[in-house]
C-alpha cells in the first residue's frame, strides 16, 4: 500500500490488521504519537489524516491508502518548531508531556481552519484529549496565545 507521512511519500507491505500507531511507531520509529488507552478515548495517539484529528491507535492501516498523516514530527523540527511549540513552551503548559503531541496536532487543525478561535471552539477542538496532570489551562491559554501571535 501507499501513503504519505509527514510529506514524504513510502510504500509498504504490512498486514491489513496492523493499525496505523503501530506503523508509525514500531515500524517508522516516529515516537511523537503515543499510546495511551488503545482505544481511540484518550487523544495521545492523535495525528492528522488529510488534514483532520484522528487517533491512530484504532485507525486500520488499510483505511490511509493513498491519504496524507502528519503527525507531531510534521508539524515542527529541532530549531524550527511550530508556533503553537514556541508557545506551549513559554507557558510551560506540560507538565508530564505525554498527552502534549496529541494535543499540538489537533490544535494545529484548529488554526489552520479557525486562526482566530474562541476559548469554546478551543475546548471543543481539544475535548478528545486526557491531560492526566490537569494543565489544561496553560494548554487552553498556550493555544489562544498562538493564535495571536
Ligand atoms: Fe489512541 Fe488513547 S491511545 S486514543
Amino acid at each position: 500500500m501507499n501513503l504519505t507521512i509527514n510529506n514524504q511519500k513510502i510504500s509498504l507491505g504490512l498486514p491489513e490488521n496492523s493499525t496505523l500507531l503501530s506503523l508509525l511507531r514500531d515500524e517508522l520509529g516516529l515516537s511523537g504519537p503515543k499510546l495511551g488507552c488503545g482505544e481511540g478515548e484518550c487523544g495521545a495517539c492523535m495525528v492528522l489524516v488529510d488534514g483532520r484529528p484522528q487517533t491512530s491507535c484504532n485507525l486500520p492501516l488499510w483505511s490511509v491508502q493513498d491519504h496524507q498523516v502528519t503527525t507531531l514530527e510534521g508539524l515542527g523540527k529541532a530549531g524550527q518548531p511550530h508556533a503553537l511549540q514556541k508557545v506551549f513552551i513559554e507557558e510551560n503548559a506540560g507538565q508530564c508531556g505525554y498527552c502534549l503531541s496529541g494535543i499540538l496536532v489537533s490544535a494545529s487543525a484548529l488554526l489552520q481552519q479557525t486562526p482566530q478561535p474562541t476559548r469554546a471552539q478551543i475546548c471543543e477542538a481539544l475535548d478528545k484529549h486526557l491531560c492526566r496532570c490537569g494543565a489544561h489551562e496553560r494548554i487552553i491559554r498556550a493555544v489562544e496565545r498562538a493564535a495571536q501571535a
